[in-house]
């Protein structure tokens, strides 16, 4: 007859088997990847931002070793092709599906702004490392930003402007969040200095054309056209600046160094030489880090990086410092972990302001000139730790 009670051994053997299957189960929590969600716009009209980002973020997990505390971390990059309603629905499934620590990327205001909700409702961390509304942190308490604002950036050239020789201008603007921002900011700062607004010009964020609207700007003769458009746009607004000879007709060109984007500027030939722009990262940057930075992106990309790509890497580089803080929890842990956060980027030291999770950093004025046969942003002044000045309103 068989025992209905089990023996001691036989006990103490089940016993065993329990806890080394527990030890098994935990073990193996531990060894599953922390996976980080990374939306961007890999085609469509914005692809060259994904393009910088995925190169940054690869950059990142090879020196690495892409792993927080022994545990392996897993990004899954996605692609939205800049379409807001796409990266919606990309974010849902990171977070539902995915069970992702942290969201990140976002090429595009629109496209962060339509995230938003779902990281407030998941209580997940959404890391902008692109899109640059000043309005974008305030619309989820869960965002931090590694990228700009263009408050942060318009403000310095409109600061530079009056003091060389530039009393008149025209702006044009991208018709929307950022575009807004960058003109309302550099017109208010340029009149408070005594300068003048002659007409303010908008161009559709989708297909462009900037043949009427650079007509209007020859009829008003400025000494300048300030000049925000999205990165990816600047090569071809440079050839038809050109090509309707705005630059001959002793028209000068300022803006957000977003015009003369490092991913585009050097096939932009010479009608680039001598534009004045201000920004937070020129690839020209001659510091150790930055180098080291730029040497490294390019031996494995084959192309420079530029202000996207330093968006992208430092945006990865705060993720993995936060999840090395809570051992690899996302979620509200996650996010207190990366308010405060100081950063020695390629840019130079960034802060992530604890109070409005936005970027604090130095910007540059910058000029367009040929070194070595190429074409670069060459820094000549820089200020200081700049809060986005969109926060101060
Ligand atoms: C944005 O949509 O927020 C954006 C995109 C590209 C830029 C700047 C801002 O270069």
């Amino acid at each position: 007859m068989k025992h209905r009670f089990t023996s001691p051994r036989r006990r103490a053997l089940l016993l065993g088997a329990a806890a080394l299957s527990v030890a098994g189960v935990s073990q193996a929590q531990s060894a599953d990847p922390i996976k980080v969600g990374v939306i961007l716009p890999m085609t469509g009209p914005s692809a060259s931002t994904g393009k910088q980002i995925d190169a940054a973020i690869k950059l990142w997990m090879s020196q690495s070793g892409g792993k927080v505390g022994g545990r392996k971390v897993e990004v899954l990059i996605k692609d939205d092709a800049g379409v807001a309603d796409t990266t919606r629905r990309l974010a849902q499934e990171l977070v539902v599906n995915e069970k992702v620590a942290a969201l990140a990327g976002f090429g595009l205001t629109p496209l962060a702004l339509a995230s938003a909700p779902i990281a407030t409702q998941s209580k997940t961390p959404m890391v902008v490392m692109a899109a640059a509304t000043s309005s974008v942190t305030e619309a989820s308490p869960f965002i931090v930003r590694t990228s700009f604002t263009l408050p942060q950036a318009s403000v310095a050239i409109a600061e530079w402007a009056p003091k060389n020789g530039i009393k008149r201008t025209v702006t044009l603007v991208a018709d929307y969040g950022p575009g807004n921002d960058a003109e309302r900011f550099f017109a208010d700062r340029f009149v408070l200095n005594g300068g003048q607004v002659l007409e303010k010009l908008r161009t559709p964020l989708r297909s462009p054309d900037f043949a009427p609207v650079l007509q209007k700007v020859r009829d008003a003769k400025p000494d300048a056209l300030f000049v925000f458009l999205p990165s990816g746009q600047g090569a071809q607004f440079m050839k038809q600046f050109g090509e309707r000879g705005l630059d001959k007709a002793g028209i000068r060109l300022i803006g957000t160094g977003d015009v003369t984007d490092d991913d585009q500027l050097n096939d932009m030939g010479d009608v680039a030489l001598g534009v004045v722009t201000s920004h937070h990262y020129s690839a020209h940057r001659n510091t150790p880090a930055n180098k080291k930075f730029v040497t490294e992106f390019e031996a494995m990309n084959k192309f420079r990086p530029n202000f996207m790509a330093v968006g992208g890497y430092d945006g990865i580089r705060l993720i993995f410092r936060g999840l090395e803080a809570t051992k690899g929890s996302g979620g509200e842990a996650l996010l207190a972990a990366m308010k405060g956060q100081i950063i020695d980027s390629p840019r130079g030291s960034i802060l992530i302001d604890g109070q409005s999770r936005d970027i604090v950093q130095d910007i540059s004025i910058r000029k367009v000139e040929r070194r070595d046969g190429q074409l670069w942003n060459v820094e000549f002044d820089t200020i200081k730790q700049v809060k986005d000045p969109g926060k101060l309103k």
